[in-house]
């Protein structure tokens, strides 16, 4: 005999309502995942490898047309995609298993790839440029199963053709777009990266810095980028500024992502030997996974340097974001030290009085002339070769605003001489007298500031920095907050930066409706 329950007709719709928003939380969508969540996909069989690169290839037909984020998709990628099938279905565990693998990456246009795609700093000079290898990061992710989608666009030759030259802009790539609002400056040199992952082109993305270049479009379009501390990360076989600062890192919608690629592309490359020799004994054992801590702001110690970095005259929506912000970082434990000073820090925000510029004249030259000469075919083979390229293919290259002003200061260096010299001690001093000495004297973990405002001083002493989303003005437009740190200082930076991440959550993802607006 049993017992007849009678239940009321509100419980049927409250199970009908609890299954459909199982499902709803079931249901799987590629637009925003992070690479964990993907991995979750993969191994649930809601998702493989090739659906997903085929979202993505559908994606920059039609977004790319309007954002230029993308220069080249590689015509590998989907058999890439399908291996990486199969080894997860045949439960191939013979190697080393990551968090990339099968999901697919786009590349900075300036690094080198030894397969059909080409590699140009979006010029047409290079066009046809044959690598003898991949670049020392191409073969980490490689290794660690990654999908290489293509090429991402990039202000041309890295920012350092023109000093008239507009962010984004390259003769292959066309004119890249901010996703937010496509009349904003998506800033760069590394523009396609973080407009393409912004716009969900791609899961992840590699970019480079020499001085600014991760950091700055990270924050306009309202990613997450990692600027290593120099020589973390190989920079062999990838187009150069100057050994001497250039540097390969993430830029990711998350810091969990970023990290998830750094941790594929960083240690020893001998090919790129000193510096990454140098720089391995900053990798901690276990990697840099263990550091996406839920309470990562407790107890640090963040600097704030007001004057300038904080001045908002004229910026209402940034004032007011970073008050909060300030709160926020408190609440979670950090200890703000405010109304700090760098030392000359008018001096080393100016690259023509610190000796940045005049030693990256020198340096460039030799650097692109040693990655030119290293070609197994190219079409020019010297800095000189590509400003008579440039000459002889104006239509393509040259416009009335778009010169090639750097290249001719660059080309008419001799060396690295006497006055190099003194320009690089000098700046080894400014780092010394300002950012060293204000952190050692602080017991500082972090330096925080808008954007990407405190790259020069990071640049001129290879430190580390991150950016993380911080909020968007009454336009729309984005902007982020990096924290930057002592060489090898990613760990700490990567607590404070996944915790104001965890604690803010700022990031949305650009508005599709806009994108279609041409
Ligand atoms: C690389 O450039 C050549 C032109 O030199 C072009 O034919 C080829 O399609 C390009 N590769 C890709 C993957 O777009
Ligand atoms: C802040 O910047 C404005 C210009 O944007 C300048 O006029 C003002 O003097 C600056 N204030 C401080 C305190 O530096
Ligand atoms: C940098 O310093 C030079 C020399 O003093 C000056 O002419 C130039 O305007 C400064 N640049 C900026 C951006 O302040």
């Amino acid at each position: 005999m049993g017992t007849k329950v009678l239940l009321p007709l509100t419980f049927f719709i409250s199970l009908a309502l609890a299954s459909s928003l199982l499902s709803c939380t079931q249901a799987f969508s590629i637009r925003e995942a992070t690479v964990a969540e993907l991995q979750r996909a993969f191994r649930s069989n809601q998702l493989t490898s090739r659906q997903l690169t085929e979202f993505y290839i559908g994606e920059i037909r039609r977004l790319n047309p309007v954002l230029h984020g993308v220069i080249e998709v590689n015509p590998e990628a989907l058999h890439q995609a399908d291996a990486a099938d199969r080894d997860r279905k045949a439960g191939v565990h013979g190697r080393s298993w990551s968090g990339l693998h099968g999901i697919p990456i786009l590349l900075k246009d300036n690094i080198g790839t030894k397969d059909a795609l080409n590699t140009t700093a979006g010029s047409f000079a290079l066009l046809g440029s044959k690598v003898s290898r991949d670049a020392g990061v191409v073969v980490r992710l490689r290794r660690a199963g990654a999908i290489i989608l293509g090429k991402a666009s990039m202000t041309e030759w890295a920012s350092f053709r023109s000093l008239t030259q507009p962010n984004g802009w390259s003769a292959r790539g066309g004119q890249g777009k901010n996703p937010y609002v496509l009349s904003a400056d998506p800033c760069g040199s590394s523009s396609g990266p973080a407009i393409s992952v912004a716009a969900n082109l791609v899961a992840v993305s590699l970019g480079t810095e020499t001085d600014g270049s991760i950091l700055c479009p990270s924050s306009a379009n309202s990613v997450v980028g990692i600027k290593p501390t120099v020589g973390l990360t190989s920079r062999a076989g990838v187009i150069p500024v100057t050994p001497r600062q250039d540097t390969i890192g993430p830029i990711t919608r998350t810091v969990a992502d970023a990290v998830c690629v750094l941790e594929a592309i960083a240690g020893y490359d001998y090919i790129d030997a000193g510096a990454t020799q140098a720089a391995s004994k900053y990798i901690p054992k276990g990697g840099y996974l263990q550091f996406l801590k839920a309470d990562g702001l407790r107890g640090k110690r963040i600097g704030i340097v007001r004057d300038p970095f904080f001045n908002f005259t004229g910026q209402p929506d940034e004032a007011r974001a970073f008050q909060s912000h300030f709160r926020t970082l408190r609440d979670g434990g950090a200890i703000l030290v405010d109304n700090l000073k760098i030392d000359n820090l008018d001096v080393i925000l100016n690259f023509t009085v610190s000796g940045e510029a005049l030693a990256s004249l020198a340096e460039f030259k030799i650097a692109l002339n040693s990655y030119l000469e290293s070609l197994v075919t190219s079409p020019v083979r010297s800095l000189a070769d590509v400003i008579a390229f440039n000459n002889n293919n104006a239509q393509l290259e040259l416009t009335n605003t778009i010169d090639q002003s750097i290249f001719l200061l660059s080309e008419a260096t001799n060396g690295i001489g006497s006055t190099e010299n003194s320009a690089i001690q000098n700046m080894a001093q400014l780092t010394h007298d300002g950012f060293l000495k204000l952190i050692s004297q602080h017991r500082l973990d972090a330096v925080m500031a808008p954007g990407s405002a405190i790259a020069p001083v990071l640049a001129i002493g290879g430190f580390p920095g991150i950016n993380v989303p911080a909020g968007y003005d009454s336009t729309g437009v984005p902007f982020g907050v990096s924290f930057g740190g002592l060489k090898g200082s990613e760990p700490k930076l990567i607590e404070i930066a996944y915790g104001f991440e965890q604690a803010t959550k700022v990031r949305k993802p650009p508005n599709n409706q806009n994108l279609q607006i041409h």
